[in-house]
Parts: structure tokens; sequence; C-alpha cells
């Protein structure tokens, strides 16, 4: 019996998955150079972290969470997301009594037990980056800008930057009222009559003709902003058109996890389909207190590390991957003596700090040059009987075909020379 990886997960293989390393390195490079730290936490949390922090009548908590008991009697939950886990790990070491606000970002899996589909799977990969402990438009605009850096740095032309505030404690209830007197004089089937009472803004979210077709009138967030919150918003977009970033406002956009407040963003790309999603985020000014914390206010941001390859491989990105070069030199020992010499070789040339593998698994001459041929190297090193009697080998030039006998004692000085 042969296993297949489960329903929503996929591997990277080699060597595409060279691509996950520098897509996620690209997207990090700078939040790092803007302060940020990394940190790590546990692929596993408490459930009810997640279910206090991201809210309980959201569809990552109520549906999709990988959600276990230990053996311990303790339930346990693979984390659907990074931030919750974050602010979990600065209150428990007091990372916000030190300066702030505390910069941090992170990279990992999430798991989601979602409805498998291009672009939307059960684990995934996120980047992500949080500043804590600020209330201060200049740290959204940094974020998002920090953010669009990354996808620019991977040559991405088609991301594009949504914008929207939620408002705060102090105007939110109002809003919620309003539009929830709205909603309920609409035809609704009762699931979404059921989410207007607990939770209203995820039904402008809903993409059913039917209901978007009712929804034309609804009211907005912008329109029942207190003036701080307005005041707040209008410096985030202020500080994004000077830095000539452009965003578009979307007054309806809502995000799926509970913990936003004021700034909401989400990053999309037109070669997706439906996941067009490729980064989100946001401030989230209550969230440390409900998760037992005092009051931090807080934004970040986490992107798609999938999606983002996807997004690259729509935009023609990732066509050279043919191209992609394992190794810079490779050994073809002949024969039993030849294969001793060539492993010391070998690795003497890699703490030479050249690339090097060598053929392995007793082939003959026409296999492993093959090998060589496929292993991308510029050079193949062969070494027979006769080479070590008069202490050499045979320098191949797989690019001309051309062929040199070197020293063996220069052979590493060589072809370090070459690649310098
Ligand atoms: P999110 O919008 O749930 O936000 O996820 C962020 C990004 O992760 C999405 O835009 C998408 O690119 C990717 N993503 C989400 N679900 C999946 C999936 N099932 N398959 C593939 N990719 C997926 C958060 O997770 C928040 N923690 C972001 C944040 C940080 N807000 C404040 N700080």
């Amino acid at each position: 019996m042969t296993f297949q990886a489960p329903k929503g997960t996929f591997d990277w293989l080699p060597p595409r998955s060279e691509r996950v390393l520098a897509v996620r390195e690209a997207l990090v490079a700078p939040v790092r150079r803007a302060g940020y730290g990394y940190i790590e936490t546990p692929t596993f949390e408490d459930t009810a972290l997640f279910v206090r922090g991201v809210g309980e009548s959201t569809d990552v908590v109520s549906k999709e969470m990988y959600t276990f008991t230990d053996k311990g009697g303790r339930s346990i939950t693979l984390r659907p997301e990074g931030t919750a886990p974050v602010v979990r790990a600065v209150l428990q070491h007091g990372l916000h009594n030190g300066q702030l606000p505390v910069k941090l970002w992170y990279s990992g899996s999430q798991f989601r037990y979602e409805r498998a589909q291009k672009g939307r799977y059960r684990h995934f990969s996120q980047v992500g980056a949080e500043a804590l402990g600020a209330e201060d438009p200049a740290l959204d605009a940094e974020l998002i800008l920090l953010a669009a850096d990354g996808f620019a740095a991977l040559g991405l032309t088609g991301v594009r930057l949504l914008l929207n505030t939620l408002g705060c404690k102090e105007c939110r209830p109002a809003y919620r009222a309003a539009l929830q007197e709205f909603l309920r004089a609409l035809d609704l089937d009762e699931p979404t009559r059921a989410r207007i009472e607990i939770n209203p803004l995820r039904v402008l979210d809903d993409k059913r003709p039917e209901v978007q077709a009712q929804l034309a009138g609804a009211p907005l967030v912008v329109d029942h902003l207190c003036e701080a919150c307005k005041a707040y918003h209008e410096e985030v977009r202020a500080l994004l058109a000077a830095a000539g970033l452009a965003y578009t406002d979307d007054p309806r956009l809502v995000r799926g996890l509970d913990y936003y407040t004021r700034t909401t963003f989400e990053f999309v790309h037109d070669g997706l389909g439906s996941q067009s999603a490729v980064g989100g985020g946001g401030r989230y000014d209550g969230l440390s207190e409900m998760i037992g914390g005092p009051a931090l206010p807080s934004v970040g941001w986490a992107l798609g590390v999938d999606r983002t390859i996807l997004a690259m491989e729509a935009e023609g990105l990732l066509e050279e991957d043919g191209a992609h070069q394992r190794v810079q030199v490779y050994g073809v020992p002949l024969g039993e003596e030849a294969r001793r010499r060539m492993f010391q070789l070998v690795a003497e040339l890699r703490r030479a700090g050249l690339a090097a593998d060598m053929a392995f698994g007793g082939k003959g001459v026409k296999g492993a040059m093959k090998g060589a041929d496929r292993s991308g190297a510029r050079y193949a090193l062969i070494l027979g009987g006769r080479d070590i009697e008069a202490q050499a080998v045979q320098l191949k030039d797989l690019t001309t075909a051309e062929q040199t006998e070197v020293p063996l004692a220069e052979v590493v000085d060589i072809l370090k020379g070459k690649f310098s």
C-alpha cells in the first residue's frame, strides 16, 4: 500500500521548492530591514487562545480548526493563523514592558480545514509581521508599504491593495446596530439571518449574487466613524499616497477574523481566480485584552506564500525553473580506489565553498556522465586508476566539452579560481 499526502495538502519538490525559500526570504527582507525581529511560536496552542482571540463566530474557529485532545486531556489546536500566538507570546514573556512598539516577524505553516481548491489549502504557509503596543497611523502605513515592497521585489506587478477601516469600540456598536437593522429587513435564508445577530459584518462578505443584489444600499462603516477613527484613517491614506503607493478604498472589505479594529487591508491578485487574496491584515487594538492582557494597540499582516507563488506563475515569473543549478562541480570516479579518492576531493571542494556532488551507486562512466549533465554542474572531475597513479584528474568543462588534465593537489584551487 502506498500513501498520498492528505487532502488539501501537497509537497514542494525540487527544483520548484527552492522557490518557496526564495519567496519567503524576499517577502520578509523588507520587514527585517525595518527592525522587525524573528519570532517562532509553537505549531499548536491552547484551543481557547484561538476561540477567544480569533472569535467564536468566525468560520476559522467554528468550522476550520484542527482541534484534538492530547494525552494529558488538554484541548489543543494546530494554529490556523499567527497573530493570536504572537500576542500570547508577547504577553507571556512581558515583551510589551520594554520599548514599544514590539516589532516581530514570523514564517510558518498554518492549518485550516477548508474546502480545498486551487489557492486554498488545509496546510499552507504564511510569512507575517506584527507591530505591538503603538497606536500610530505611520505604523499601519509602514507595514502596508513593507508588504508592497516584498511583492515588488519578487517582480510582481499585478498586486492591488484594498483598504478599509472598521472603526473602534466607540463607533462600531452604533454601526453594527444600523447594519443589523438594515439586514433584518432583507429577504435572507435562516443561516444568514442567524449571522446578522452574531456577526453582521460577515453578511456583507456573502458572495452569492442574490445576497449581493440586496446589499447595494447597506450602511457603510465609513459613514459611521467617530472623529478619532476618521482622522486616523485619513492619516493612513495620506501617508500611503505620499509614499506613492496606489490603493483602492473598499468600504465593504471585511476580514475573516474578528479581532480587527480601524485599518484593514488586503492585497489581491487578479490572476488567481476566486482565492485572490495574497495577503491581508490590519489593526487589532483589542486582541490583547480579549486574551487577558492589558490594552495593547497593534497592527500586522500575513502574506500567503503559496498564493504568492501562484501569482508569480500567473505573471510568468517562474518560467526559468529549468535552468536551476544544483551544484557547480560533479565527480565521476572510475573504479573503487577512485571512488574513495573522489569522496575526499568532493568533501574538500565543499569546504572550500563550492557546491559539489559525485556519482553514487557504483555507476559506470556513461551513467556517471549522465548524472554530471543532469546535476547542472559546470565542470565534471573524472578520476580513473591511471589518473591516481599520475596524481592528476581530468577536468571537463561541460558547456564546451573541453577536457584538461590538472594536478590533484591543485584542483581545488583551480576550481575556486574559476568560480571566483
Ligand atoms: P488571513 O487573511 O486569514 O489573515 O490570511 C492571510 C493570507 O494567508 C491570505 O491573504 C492568503 O494569502 C493566505 N491564506 C489564508 N488561508 C489560506 C488557505 N487556506 N490556503 C492558502 N493560503 C491561505 C491572517 O491570517 C491574519 N493573522 C493576518 C494578520 C496579521 N492580521 C494582523 N496581523
